[in-house]
Parts: structure tokens; sequence; C-alpha cells
């Protein structure tokens, strides 16, 4: 018996802001899975920053592939629940994350490697987390934050931490984690509502809201002897504070840029990379894939924070596959909080 299933597909590179116009809800036949794969009927799916730089013709060169028009959108991550299963390891009923998401259904090979290895078919453990944690602070933002803080951005002893962005997915649970760890944590978002939230529910020691002056005089105020560790989701005008703000040897872990995303051209570098060499910085790019050596580092870590509850778990949930579009355009324009999710089912 064949049966259908809703799946998201871009049909025009947006210009500018994300526009739900720029997509449609096409009704599909669902294949039966053959050998090694297995058939998930879907009930999250992930809306990430980074899928803004996949909707063009040609993302940025090294970073994940650009959406094709009128085409499935492969490799976000998803989370379901199996419904037949021909492959090892994979039964009926078992809670799975992969990476064919933005559908009602995916036919999955369990040998894929999608995202770098991150998306590849894995059974979920709900007993210890509900099944959209693994989208959020379990899943590639957990690796992402944690990756960025410890690794990349070698956080050690005494370090004052700026992070920005720091109400969304990624910089929710770094400025927590930093918390635990005992750093004084400045954050920064836009608006009075995340800034409020950041000093008073997370307990941050300083936040503002960028929108309310000049960044360099802000970041002053709130770290007035400068910042050890900057944590970049920003960029642009953020980057730039951050080389005047950082003291010697201090470190940015370059975990994005969105203030960049939407624009046709990307800006221009920041006009004071020259402190760099000043003050023997260190700037890191890094993809939270590349990391999938620390998962179960993480899985252990923030695992067990969740359980304490020393990390508070933020989402924002949008109802139905068909507004994954407009759940992304509420994401770019500061309109979420935490992890961003779609329900579908
Ligand atoms: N390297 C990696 O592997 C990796 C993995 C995941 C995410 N990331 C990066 O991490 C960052 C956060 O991603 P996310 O998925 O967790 O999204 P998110 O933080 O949940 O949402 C993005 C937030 O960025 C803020 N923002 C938008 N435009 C801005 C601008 N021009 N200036 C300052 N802030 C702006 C908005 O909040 P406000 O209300 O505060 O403006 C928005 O809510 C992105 O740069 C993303 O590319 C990197």
């Amino acid at each position: 018996m064949t049966f259908t299933g809703r799946q998201v597909q871009l049909t025009a590179y947006p210009d500018g802001e994300v526009r739900p116009s720029d997509f449609r809800i096409v009704e599909v036949d669902v294949r039966k899975p053959g050998p090694g794969e297995v058939l998930v009927r879907n009930t999250w799916t992930s809306v990430d920053a980074g899928l803004r730089m996949r909707l063009r013709e040609k993302g940025p060169d090294g970073y994940f592939p650009a959406f094709p028009l009128d085409a499935p959108m492969d490799q976000i991550k998803t989370v379901g629940e199996v419904v037949e299963s021909h492959a090892a390891g994979f039964e009926r009923g078992h809670t799975v994350w992969h990476a064919s998401g933005w559908r009602d259904y995916s036919v999955v090979k369990a040998s894929d490697q999608p995202l770098a290895g991150l998306g590849a078919l894995r059974r979920l453990d709900v007993e210890a987390a509900p099944p959209q944690a693994y989208l959020g602070p379990l899943g590639g933002n957990g690796l992402t934050a944690y990756a960025g803080l410890f690794r990349v951005g070698e956080l050690r002893d005494g370090d004052v931490v700026w992070v920005s962005a720091a109400a969304g997915a990624v910089g929710n649970l770094v400025a927590q984690m930093a918390k635990i760890r005992g750093h004084y944590v400045v954050g920064s978002a836009g608006s009075e509502e995340k800034v409020r939230d950041l000093l008073e529910v997370l307990g941050l020691d300083a936040a503002f809201n960028y929108k309310d002056g000049p960044l360099p005089e802000l970041l002053r105020q709130a770290a007035p002897d400068g910042i050890d560790l900057y944590f970049d989701n920003v960029g642009g005008d953020h980057l730039r504070a951050a080389l005047a703000a950082l003291r010697p040897w201090g470190r940015v872990a370059m975990c994005g840029m969105i203030s960049d995303y939407e624009a046709a051209t990307p800006a221009p570098g920041p006009d004071n990379l020259f402190q760099a060499v000043a003050n023997n910085l260190t700037l890191r790019g890094f993809r939270g894939s590349a990391n999938v050596d620390l998962l179960d580092d993480m899985w252990r870590d923030v695992g067990g924070w969740l359980r304490d509850g020393r990390i508070r778990y933020r989402e924002t949930v949008v109802e139905g596959l068909e507004n994954a579009p407009e759940a992304l355009a509420r994401l770019m324009r500061g309109d979420t909080t935490g992890k961003t999710l779609v329900r579908i089912a």
C-alpha cells in the first residue's frame, strides 16, 4: 500500500528576509523502505539560523550545500518514530533522529552520514529527555555550544565571557554552561524582554540590548575591565566590539555571523583586526559537526545539568509543518527565544 505525506520545498531564493511565499508544501508519495532503510514518521523538526545560508543559489564554500529549488530540503535535523525498519538495530516504535527534515515521513538509509555524521540515523533515549531536546540542548546546538566553549574557546579559570545572541538556541546554552563553571558572563540580545530573562532567570552577571546604543559602550558598561572570551554568534559590529574589549591572550570562538546572513553581499571584515596582533588573540572558527567525538561527553554533562535543573531549556514551538518557513523567518528577525522547533505531529 502506498500513501502520501507533505514536504516543504523551496521555490525561489529569498532576496533579503526569508519569506514564506518562497516555499511551498507538496504532497508526495512515500516509498517503501528498502534493505538497510527505515521509514520514519517525523514528529519534530529543527529550525536553525544556518539554514538561511543554504537558501541561496550557492552557499559559502565548504559549508553545507545550498538547497535546490522544487526539491526536498535535505540535511535538516529531525526527530520521529520508526514505522517500518529493514535496518539492523532499529525497530518499529523507536524514537530516532536523522537529517531528512521538513517533511512528514522520511525514508532513511541507516548507513548514510549526513551533516558530517551528526545527522546519521540514531536511536534516542526518550526516558532521559523529551524527543525534541535532541534537536536542541542534546543535539547539534548542545554540541556546538559545548565544543565551542570548552574545546575551541578553551575556557580558562577566571575568564570573563561575552556571548552574543545569548537568548537564542546556541547562545542560551553557552551562557548557562559558562555560569555553571563559575565565570562572569555577559549576554547580549535584541529585546528588553530577552535581556530581563538573561539576568533574572538565567542569572547572568550582566546583559544588554545591542539595539540600545553604541555596542563598544554597552559592552564596556557590562564588562568594565574587558573580556577574555567572546562566543560570536553575530559577527559584524559585535566582533568589532569584542576585538576592542578583549584582554591579552583572549579568544574568539567564531560560531556564526548571523548579522550577515540576509545581506546581498558579505560585509567587510572588522576594521580593528590588528587588535588580534596587538593582544596575542586567537580567533578560531568551528563547526559543531566537526566535534562529533564530543557527543558522549556532551550528553553526559549537558544531560546531567538538564536533569539537575542547572540548565534551563528554552524552546519556541511553532505548530505544523506548513509553518516551518514562517518559523525560520521569525528566528531570523529575533522573534523566538531558545530553540526554535516545529511540531509536525
Ligand atoms: N558553527 C556551528 O556549527 C553552528 C551551529 C549552530 C548554530 N550556529 C550559529 O549560531 C548562531 C545562532 O544560531 P541558532 O540556530 O542558535 O539561532 P538563534 O540564536 O536561536 O536565533 C538567532 C538569533 O540571532 C539574533 N539576531 C538576528 N539578527 C541579528 C543581528 N543582525 N544582530 C544581532 N543578533 C541578531 C536574533 O535574536 P535577537 O533578538 O537577540 O536579535 C535571533 O533570535 C548563528 O550564527 C548560527 O549560524 C553555528
